[in-house]
C-alpha cells in the first residue's frame, strides 16, 4: 500500500472516500474538472490539468495503470510507477484531489462487468490491441461514474480513445462534458508519452521521424492529394528512417474512423510503429 502521509495534497484511494470529497463539492454548488492517467506525468499531462482547472472550482486527477487493458505481452508490470514525484507535480498545478486506487478497489472480487463501444473500436487500434478498449472504456465508466465531474479532459494524442469515450459517454448517457486536450510535443516534434522513457538514445532519435513523416503527409493530403502513394510513401521513410515495422499509417474520417481516401472532409491522420520493444503512437489533423 503506497504511503499517503508524505503526500503534498489530498489523497482518496477508495471510492468511498473520493465519494465523501466530491459529494461535498457538489453539495456546495462546485463544478468538478476530472483528468484521468495512468500516472509517470509529463507536461502532456498537465496541460490536460491546466484545461480542467479553467473549467471547473475543483480538479480531480487520478492515477491508476489499469491492468484490463493491458495484453498479456503488454507492458503492464513494467510501465512507469512514480506516485511521489507525480504528486508534487500535481500539487504545484493547485490539483485539490488525487484519486489513487489499488486495483482491488477497482475490481474487487467478482467484478464481472465488461463495457464495450463498437464500431469506432473496429480498426486501428482495436486491430493491434485486441480487447485494450474494452478495458479502457470499463475503467473510464467507472471512474466517470465514481468522480461525477462535469467536465473531463482527454489527450488527443490517443485520438481513437477520445472517440471512444465521446460515443460511451453518448450512448450511456454520462452527464461529463468530454474535452479534448491538444498533443504536447518534445522540441523536435516527439509527442510526449510516458513510454518515450522506454526509449534508448538511438532510437529516440529515430523516433523524432514518427512527427516529421506525419507532417509531411498531411501536408500533401490537405492539398487534396490521393492517400494511397502518400501513405505508403509515409511508410516506406517511417522503415528507411529506423522503425522496426509499420502496424498502420492511416487516412481517417475524423468522427467515424472509417478509411478515406481523400481529406474532404474533417480527417484524422493516424500512425502506429514499432522502434525496438516500444510501439509509438501518434495523429494529425488533415
Ligand atoms: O490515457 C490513459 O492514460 C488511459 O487510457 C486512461 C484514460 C487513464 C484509462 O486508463
Amino acid at each position: 500500500m503506497p504511503e499517503t502521509a508524505t503526500l503534498p495534497l489530498p489523497v482518496a484511494r477508495s471510492v468511498a472516500d473520493l465519494r465523501r470529497t466530491v459529494q461535498a463539492w457538489r453539495a456546495a454548488g462546485l463544478r468538478i474538472g476530472f483528468v484521468p492517467t495512468m500516472g509517470a506525468l509529463h507536461a502532456g499531462h498537465l496541460s490536460l490539468v491546466e484545461m480542467a482547472g479553467a473549467r471547473a472550482d475543483r480538479v480531480v486527477v487520478s492515477i491508476f495503470v489499469n491492468p484490463t487493458q493491458f495484453g498479456p505481452n503488454e507492458d503492464f508490470t513494467k510501465y512507469p510507477r512514480q506516485e511521489s514525484s507525480d504528486a508534487a507535480r500535481l500539487a504545484a498545478f493547485g490539483v485539490d484531489l488525487l484519486y489513487a486506487p489499488q486495483v482491488e478497489e477497482m475490481y474487487p472480487a467478482g467484478a464481472s462487468t465488461v463495457v464495450s463501444v463498437g464500431k469506432v473500436t473496429d480498426r486501428l487500434e482495436g486491430v493491434y490491441r485486441p480487447g485494450h478498449f474494452d478495458g479502457v472504456a470499463t475503467v473510464v465508466a467507472k471512474l466517470l461514474n465514481q468522480v461525477q465531474p462535469h467536465v473531463a479532459v482527454f489527450g488527443e494524442k490517443d485520438y481513437q480513445q477520445l472517440l471512444v469515450v465521446r460515443r460511451l459517454v453518448a450512448d450511456l448517457d454520462i452527464d461529463t462534458d468530454i474535452v479534448p486536450g491538444p498533443t504536447v510535443r518534445e522540441a523536435d516534434g516527439l509527442a510526449m508519452s510516458s513510454r518515450n522513457a522506454y526509449l534508448s538514445d538511438d532510437d529516440r532519435a529515430v523516433a523524432a521521424s514518427l512527427p516529421s513523416v506525419l507532417n509531411f503527409v498531411a501536408t500533401q493530403l490537405r492539398t487534396g492529394a490521393e492517400a494511397g502513394p502518400l501513405l505508403e510513401a509515409g511508410r516506406n521513410r517511417l522503415l528507411k528512417a529506423g522503425f522496426a515495422e509499420v502496424q498502420y499509417l492511416d487516412l481517417a474520417d475524423a468522427t467515424t474512423l472509417a478509411p478515406i481516401e481523400k481529406a474532404d472532409r474533417p480527417a484524422r491522420l493516424l500512425v502506429a510503429a514499432r522502434l525496438g520493444n516500444t510501439r509509438l503512437i501518434d495523429n494529425v489533423a488533415v
